[in-house]
């Protein structure tokens, strides 16, 4: 390509400080270097965690910063030593690695490597390094990505190549939500057929947790959301019940295990909120009970001991337990029908509308926005 090697200038949305409104500027992205590659960003959704990193984080670093971690593309180039991605590539560049030599790679309980940035560092959404610059001054790539940039650089252990056929502007939000909410049901949490579920927030992780839970073939799913209007597409996911937590006068742990003769057998927290973690947690039944915390946020939490005495489980997920590699594998079952990923998009709109897609999503309005990134 005629731009191998060479400093590419593209438009990027960059956060230059928390509680502001995105600026579309124009920025320098460095060629990949040793292990690198250079992905042209076709499209990207948003999610959440944009929201958190912008308005909720207590922690103010992190900026300037380019968001967006849900994309996908076509590799530009690729640095010296990068064997499997060649230029023309199809794939989904992901905020965790698999380098497949380190002990956790080499574990098929987890999908932590060594190498991963967020190994090392505690908070996960300030990768410290970056290959793009804004007149002279460096742009961090927001949790190692950034793909609301038209071009970004990574390193090969951090992306998966998916099938040629891939419609990108759909199979973007397998870069983050999906695989993370899916995943919590089917891998971390290990839903069985049968089950009674519990799903607490209603945005795209929490309707991805609702699909695994059906996939994994659930009898009952509770689908809880103090937003009303979530629960129709949540129905359309597999839910069979709806609970809006406002609704009662005692606390919706209560309303389940009494609804439930003891308790559900899965819970889990897509929301972001210590208080629901707790809520999703006292949910469970005794004995065999699984909750899963899947939303992020950066506040410590609590629960009484005993929950865990009766012999309760309480874990965490990132990115649904997937594995970089196992991530393709998900392509092809968008594209064979076994999962679905047309239902999470409810708007389509250009980089440029990114604050536009930002506060829809701030109001509740959106499931999913894709931003088309590069023209
Ligand atoms: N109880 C139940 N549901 C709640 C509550 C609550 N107390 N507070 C908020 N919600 C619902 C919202 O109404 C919304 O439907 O949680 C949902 C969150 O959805 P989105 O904002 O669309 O977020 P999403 O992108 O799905 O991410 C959820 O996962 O990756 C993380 O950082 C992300 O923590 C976030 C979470
Ligand atoms: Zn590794
Ligand atoms: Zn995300």
């Amino acid at each position: 390509m005629a731009t191998a090697g060479k400093v590419i200038k593209c438009r990027a949305a960059i956060a230059w400080e928390p509680n502001a409104p995105l600026v579309i500027e124009e920025i320098e992205v460095a060629p990949p270097q040793e292990g690198e590659i250079r992905i042209k960003i076709v499209a990207s959704s948003l999610c959440h965690t944009e929201l958190f990193h912008l308005f909720e984080a207590k922690n103010k670093k992190g900026f300037p910063t380019v968001l967006g971690h849900e994309g996908a593309g076509v590799v530009e180039s690729v640095g010296p030593g990068v064997t499997d991605f060649k230029p023309g590539d199809k794939v989904i560049p992901l905020s965790i690695a698999q380098c497949g030599e380190c002990r956790f790679c080499k574990n098929p309980k987890t999908n932590l490597c060594e190498r991963s940035w967020v190994n090392k560092y505690v908070d996960l959404m300030s990768h410290p390094t970056t290959r793009f610059t804004c007149r002279g001054q460096p742009i961090l790539q927001f949790t190692g990505t950034g793909t609301f940039s038209e071009y970004i650089v990574v390193n090969q252990i951090y992306v998966g190549k998916i099938h040629d056929d891939a419609p990108l502007d759909r199979v973007c939000l397998l870069g983050c939500g999906v695989p993370t909410g899916y995943g919590a049901a089917v891998n971390s949490a290990g839903v069985t057929p049968g089950s009674v579920c519990a799903v607490f927030g209603l945005g795209a992780v929490g309707l991805a947790a609702v699909m695994g839970c059906k996939n994994a073939g659930a009898s009952r799913i509770f689908a809880v959301d103090i937003n009303e209007q979530k629960f129709e597409k949540a129905k359309v996911f597999g839910a069979t019940d709806f609970l809006n937590p406002k609704a009662y006068n005692k606390p919706i742990a209560e309303v389940l295990t009494e609804m439930t003769n003891g308790g559900v057998d899965f819970s889990l927290e897509c929301v972001g909120n210590t208080e629901v973690s707790r809520s999703a947690l006292e949910s469970c039944v005794k004995g065999w009970g699984v909750s899963v915390l899947v939303g992020y946020t950066d506040t410590d939490f609590s629960a009484q001991p005993v929950q865990l005495m009766f012999g309760k489980t309480w874990k965490g997920t990132l990115l649904g337990g997937y594995k970089v590699k196992e991530i393709p594998k998900l392509v092809q079952d968008y594209m064979t029908g076994k999962i679905k990923l047309d239902e999470f998009i409810t708007h389509k709109m250009n980089l440029e509308e990114v604050n536009d897609a930002i506060n829809l999503m701030k109001n509740g309005q959106c499931i999913r926005c894709i931003l088309n990134i590069s023209k």
